[in-house]
Formats: C-alpha cells, structure tokens, sequence
C-alpha cells in the first residue's frame, strides 16, 4: 500500500510500504477514505519530537470503511463506516473506566521510555513515535487499528467524509480546550492564543458552551479572517496583547485563556535560538503570555502540545493569582458521540477549516504547505484513493 512516511526533518515521502495485518484479535483493518495533517504531525515533521524514526507512518486523523475484524471483535463489523479517535485505550483499565482516555494505562507497549521520560506513560497514539507506541499511523490506504470495539465510532448517517473526520482529533481537542475554560454562560470572556484548527474549534465550542465573548490571538489574517466568521473578536499576535486585552476587559483581563499553540510559537527570538542551539524543547511564548493575560483567579486551558522542559515560565504569575491550569492530549472517545449529535443537528460545519484537498500522493508538498503556513492553508485532507 501507499504511505507517507517521514524521512527526517522536514522530509516527508510517499512510499509502497507493507500493508497492515491484525496482531491482536481485538484489532480491526481500516481501509482509509479521509485522513488529515494536524499540527501535531508539524511537531514531528520539524524533528521536534523524541523517538521518531525514519519510515514511521505519520497521520493520527483518519476515518474509511473496516475491510478485516479480529475474532475477538464483537461489536465492529467489516463494512462499518468509522471515525477513529487519534487516542488508543482499552476501555477497561482505571483511566478508561474514568473516562481518561488519552490515559489509558494498557495500549503503550512502549510504556517503559514514557516513563523514564515523564514518570508514567499516557495511551498509545496513532503515528507519534515510538515514545507513543510506535503505532503505524493513518496518512496511508489501509490501517490497523487496536481495540476495534472501544475506538471507532460507526457513522450510520450518509453525511460526508469531511463533515466527521474531525471527531478524530481537532474537534473534541478545541471543544475539550473550551470545556476546560468553565464558562459561565453569557459571562465568561475567553481569549484564544493560535486560530489553527485546534483554536478554531476552541472558538466555536466557547460559543457553543456560552461563551459571552471570544478574543482571538494569532499573526496570520487569513486565520483571524475565519475567527472572525465564528464571532470572535481577532487581534494579531505580538508584544502588546496583554494591553490589548485589558483595554477589552475594562482592566480585569480574560476569564479564561487557552494555548491552542503549543511548543512551536512564534514571536520570541529568545526561544528561537534556544531552541535551535537544542537548549530547550520548546518555544513557550504563546504560554507565557496566556499565563500573565488570563485574570486573577481565572482558567488556563493548554490544548497545545509541549515536549519536554521549558524555560522562563513564569509559575510565580500562575501561583499568586490563583489561576487553575487544566491540559491534556484529549480525551476524545468522551467526545465522540455528543459531537457527532452537533454536526448532525447542525450546530457547527466542521468542513469549514478545510482549505486544501488532495491526493496522498502529494502529502510531502502538503505538509510543507500547512508547516509553513502558505497558500492560505489552514486545514489539508488527503485522499488515499489519489
Ligand atoms: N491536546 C491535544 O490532544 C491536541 C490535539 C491536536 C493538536 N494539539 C496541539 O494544538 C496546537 C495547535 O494545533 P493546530 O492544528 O491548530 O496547529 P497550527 O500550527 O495550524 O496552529 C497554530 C497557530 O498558532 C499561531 N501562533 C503561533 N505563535 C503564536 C503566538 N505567539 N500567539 C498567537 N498565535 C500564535 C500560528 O500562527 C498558527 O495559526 C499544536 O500544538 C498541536 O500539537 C493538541
Ligand atoms: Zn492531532
Ligand atoms: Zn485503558
């Protein structure tokens, strides 16, 4: 089958690759319809990331038709028409049972090299390294998917590829961000750093959630331009954001901030050397800034990705103004169901991110396009059909 593998640091390859078999009866084979680039995958794509290998299958945002279940698959059934969630997770375990999912403690086989690099290790995860499982990811024709009957959630409706594929990741992970921030409804002013697709979603889930006001942060016109068609109100990015919020909040500053960034912010040249001199992981100028904006007392949602250890991060600002952090990589089977009722009930069009479709063929041309941020791209589908 046809895959995009990563070959390196911004060198990603479509290559004929093996195709996937069931190890496990609890497994399934998906055969790929839609699969997308996430900014997570710019994480690995720009060598950001620990463990990744050279021929790793990248993609964790994908959704076809099952073509094989194991025999121990009771509920999944061959010519079910899924979308998988991007975490991997048992579905027993005492994480799972709490709803943790991206927690989960059964589906790392890896889990030895988490732990020694952060104490205990999350669930698997669909193409992020070997750190994460070292899963074959989704940008390919054919997938193998574990615990078939816990992940996948069946789409029984004819609605269109793109209008679910999203429940994979970036919807429930902007919807979770926005869950995160405690908005009280038709109170809460919420400011959202980065209007990628993650803050996109974290845009419209506020509304959805009550949101009485959303500001939205990012240095990219085009992207504010879309924050802007939710209701939000957009500013650029830069030094003065925090006297730019004050004077939207009569001084009193956002109740709740998110940092739909993560590691890979712009803005600070202090973080862009150090990182390039490999003196820090990464470039945390989005988190610093949302940590001193958000108000005294006030919520920090962190959707953003970081790796490892970051420097200057004013804990002090965090500690003496009371200011609750909630993060993680999402718990998106929690998600699945609920949103799907929204797409269908047409509370969001989450098809409307997508600026750029095309063939796998052409993923490393797209993942250069999304990385760098050009032709107005804010959101690529690749068809492995192409
Ligand atoms: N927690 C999870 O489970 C989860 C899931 C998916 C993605 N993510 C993470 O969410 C983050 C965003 O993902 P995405 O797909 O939207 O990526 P993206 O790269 O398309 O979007 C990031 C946006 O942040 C903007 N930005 C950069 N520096 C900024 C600054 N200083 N101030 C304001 N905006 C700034 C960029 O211009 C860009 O528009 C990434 O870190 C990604 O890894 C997390
Ligand atoms: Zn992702
Ligand atoms: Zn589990």
């Amino acid at each position: 089958m046809k895959a995009a593998v990563w070959m390196g640091k911004k060198k990603m390859e479509v290559q004929t690759v093996a195709d996937p078999s069931i190890l496990n009866p609890r497994d399934c084979i998906v055969k790929v319809t839609a699969t997308a680039i996430c900014g997570s995958d710019v994480h690995l794509y720009n060598g950001l990331v620990p463990t990744l290998e050279k021929g790793d299958i990248l993609g964790h945002e994908f959704m076809g038709e099952v073509v094989e279940v194991g025999s121990a698959v009771k509920t999944t059934r061959v010519g079910d028409r899924v979308v998988v969630p991007f975490t991997i997770a048992c579905g027993a375990c005492s994480h799972c049972v709490r709803t943790e999912w991206s927690c989960c403690d059964n589906t790392n086989p890896n889990a030895h090299v988490a732990e020694a690099l952060i104490g205990y290790s999350p669930a698997g995860l669909f193409g992020f390294s070997h750190m994460s499982g070292g899963y074959a990811g989704g940008q390919a024709e054919y997938v193998r998917v574990p615990f078939a009957d816990v992940g996948p959630i069946k789409i029984e409706s004819d609605i269109p590829d793109e209008k679910v594929l999203f429940l994979s990741d970036v919807f429930p992970t902007g919807y979770m961000a926005a869950e995160n921030c405690n908005i009280v409804p038709g109170r809460s002013v919420v400011a959202v750093w980065g209007c990628g697709p993650v803050g996109q979603f974290a845009i419209r889930s506020a509304f959805l959630l009550g949101a009485a006001k959303v500001i939205a942060i990012d240095s990219i016109p085009e992207r504010r331009a879309l924050a802007e068609k939710a209701g939000a109100t957009a500013i650029p990015s830069g030094d003065d954001v925090m006297e730019t919020l004050k004077a939207m909040t009569g001084g009193r500053g956002p109740d709740a901030a998110i940092d739909a960034v993560g590691m890979e912010a712009h803005g600070s040249t202090y973080d862009d050397v150090k990182q390039a001199l490999k003196l820090e992981t990464d470039r945390p100028f989005a988190l610093r800034q949302a940590m001193r904006c958000v108000r005294k007392a006030g919520t920090l949602s962190v959707p953003g990705v970081y790796a490892g250890f970051l420097d200057n991060v004013p804990f002090g600002t965090v500690m003496n103004k009371g200011v609750t952090i909630r993060t993680g990589q999402t718990h998106v089977q929690r998600y699945l169901h609920p949103l799907l009722e929204l797409v269908e009930k047409k509370k969001i069009d989450p098809a409307c991110i997508i600026t750029h479709r095309v063939p796998l063929s052409q993923a490393p041309e797209a993942y250069a396009m999304f990385a760098d941020k050009t032709d107005g791209c804010i959101k690529v589908v690749l068809d492995p059909s192409r």
